[in-house]
């Protein structure tokens, strides 16, 4: 064993409390940052002597050769075992459902999930817990401080293990499991969706598209859409996982995935579309000639997730982050739900599922999910959408506009100011924060503000408290403005506007969404002023 020491400090840039790292690729190459951060995480979670860990990334450039030195450096620390997914690839789910089904001591999962991957694009390096679940505050306020008194890291000198063959061998002292990344999630997926329905709806002609965005839900989907159900391999879109993702961002969205929505837009339209995102825990929902918000997604999850086997017994509760439509909260109220709205970010969902408060949750920014892990997981929003397809013999578009009719509709749509001046935005977030309190009863492009606040959360399951959550303005009638920093973003300040208008008029639901919101967009320029403050017209992103 060799034991390194450092010359510099060189993961300074870890931001306190962010659930993992992510960095360009070259970065995480540099001498000693790896290794750095992963003995950082091994001193933050109290030493990696005999544990058990899961490993597996979305096969971006750099996954094969980081697993290698992470296995190299957990031998050295004296882990017992490590549970490896073939060729070092596991999906972000597929990750939290072995860590959880072989009730280890929690799991590496390499990934910056949506960002390309390649030697100038970027990486990314996560610690989940015992439960699945990304690693809290508490934990990730360790590793970082871990980095900064970190005097060396423990390295065994070996040759790389052979990942290529599912079995077991040995390193120094340490079991390397090398599995099957993709049969144990498979499985699981069996036993949440009624696979005989769905595939008698593929059989009586139905057609579906899955691009896998050249990411790692390919294999996934490759097996369970395609062998376990019966769609045909021309279904499957992108299907091979390659280092750069085929040139592409990894990101199931309307502009990322343009080509799928390009075909459901034409004339071949599949009667179902979807698209995964790198690390195969986000999802994109498309039926024939429409594109299906990730908050009405939700929403028509919620209201007949009892369809699927899984769900039969009912839903303890839903949850969804802040920024998300209240489409949910309409199904909720309907079927005397409890209903927890929290902040932005998949881990304060991990309380309430692990307390049993809920079932079901998600994100504005394609994330659906529910018990069965602890990440979102983009097949399984997939497998369900199918699932209630094939019970219910509706299109998509069907469903929609029954589930409009029910519960009315959320139009929704995210604008994003992106690598802004970091000082502009904080001052207008600043200033806006200040003003919250006096706009109550104020009119903006014709419309009245209800009430206004900046969103905190008290974690109902531990008692912790998160502040700074984002401004929301509520307005007569329904209709809401967020505004927010992003915690992700990576050049400068990324502004998110989430405009929301609810419409229960039969007559007014098939709007197009940007007319819907006009107004919207109108008052949120004035109420933050954010052409004077960013210095933008326009939004360079809206979703
Ligand atoms: C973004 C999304 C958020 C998601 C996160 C991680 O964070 O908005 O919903 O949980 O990525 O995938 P943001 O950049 O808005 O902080
Ligand atoms: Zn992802």
């Amino acid at each position: 064993m060799k034991r390194l020491a450092i010359p510099t400090d060189p993961i300074a840039g870890q931001k306190p409390g962010t659930s993992g790292l992510r960095k360009q690729t070259k970065v995480f190459m540099g001498p000693h940052y790896l290794e750095n951060f992963v003995q950082s995480i091994w001193n933050g979670i109290g030493g990696a002597g005999g544990k058990t860990f899961v490993l597996g990334g979305d096969g971006r450039y750099f996954n094969d050769r980081a697993a290698q030195v992470i296995l190299r450096m957990a031998a050295a620390s004296g882990a017992t075992r490590v549970i490896v997914g073939q060729n070092a690839l596991l999906s972000t789910p597929a990750a939290s459902n072995l860590i959880r089904q072989r009730g280890t001591d929690g799991g590496i999962i390499l990934s910056a999930s949506h960002n390309p991957g390649g030697p100038d694009e970027d990486f990314g390096v996560k610690f989940n817990m015992p439960n699945g679940g990304p690693a809290p505050k508490d934990v990730t306020n360790r590793i970082y401080a871990a980095t900064q008194s970190l005097r060396g890291y423990d390295l065994l000198e070996a040759q790389d293990v052979d990942l290529s063959v599912v079995g077991e061998t040995v390193l120094d002292q340490m079991a390397v499991e090398v599995v099957d990344p993709v049969s144990d999630y498979a499985d699981l997926m069996e036993t949440l969706f009624d696979f005989d329905a769905i595939r008698a709806y593929l059989a009586s002609g139905a057609t579906i598209a899955f691009d896998a965005m050249h990411a790692v839900t390919g294999p996934y989907a490759t097996e369970i859409l395609g062998r376990r159900l019966g769609a045909p391999v021309s279904s499957i879109l992108n299907a091979v996982p390659l280092p750069d993702f085929g040139g592409g961002h990894p990101d199931p969205n309307p502009i990322w995935a343009k080509p799928l929505v390009d075909l459901v837009m034409g004339p071949d339209a599949p009667d179902f579309a979807a698209a995964s995102d790198g690390d195969g825990d986000r999802n994109m929902i498309l039926g024939k000639g429409l594109y299906v918000t990730p908050s009405d997604s939700l929403a028509v999850l919620a209201a007949n997730a009892h369809l699927a086997p899984g769900y039969a017994g009912g839903l303890a509760g839903v949850a969804r982050s802040m920024p998300t439509s209240r489409a949910l909260d309409r199904v909720a109220e309907a079927r005397g739900l409890d209903v927890y709205e929290t902040p932005t970010g998949w881990k304060f969902f991990g309380n309430l599922l692990d307390a049993g408060r809920i079932t079901l949750c998600g994100e504005e920014s394609a994330g659906t999910g529910s018990d069965h892990v602890r990440e979102k997981d983009g097949l399984w929003a997939v497998l369900l959408w199918l699932n209630i397809l094939a019970v219910k013999k509706q299109s998509v578009a069907e469903i929609l506009q029954e589930h409009w009719r029910e519960f009315g509709r959320n139009y929704y749509s995210r604008h994003d100011y992106e690598a802004v001046d970091a000082a502009r935005a904080s001052k207008m977030m600043d200033g806006l924060a200040a003003r919250l309190p006096t706009l109550a009863g104020q009119g903006f492009a014709g419309l009245t503000v209800a009430r206004a606040d900046e969103f905190a959360y008290d974690d109902p399951v531990d008692g912790s408290h998160a502040a700074h959550q984002g401004l929301r303005v509520d307005f007569e009638g329904g209709a809401r403005i967020v505004f927010r920093l992003s915690g992700t973003g990576t050049v400068g300040a990324t502004l998110r506007v989430y405009l929301e208008a609810y419409e229960d008029d039969p007559s007014r639901l098939n709007a197009d969404a940007d007319t819907a919101l006009a107004a919207m967009i109108d008052a949120a320029e004035a109420i933050a002023g954010i052409r004077d403050h960013t210095g933008r017209d326009a939004p360079d992103v809206r979703t």
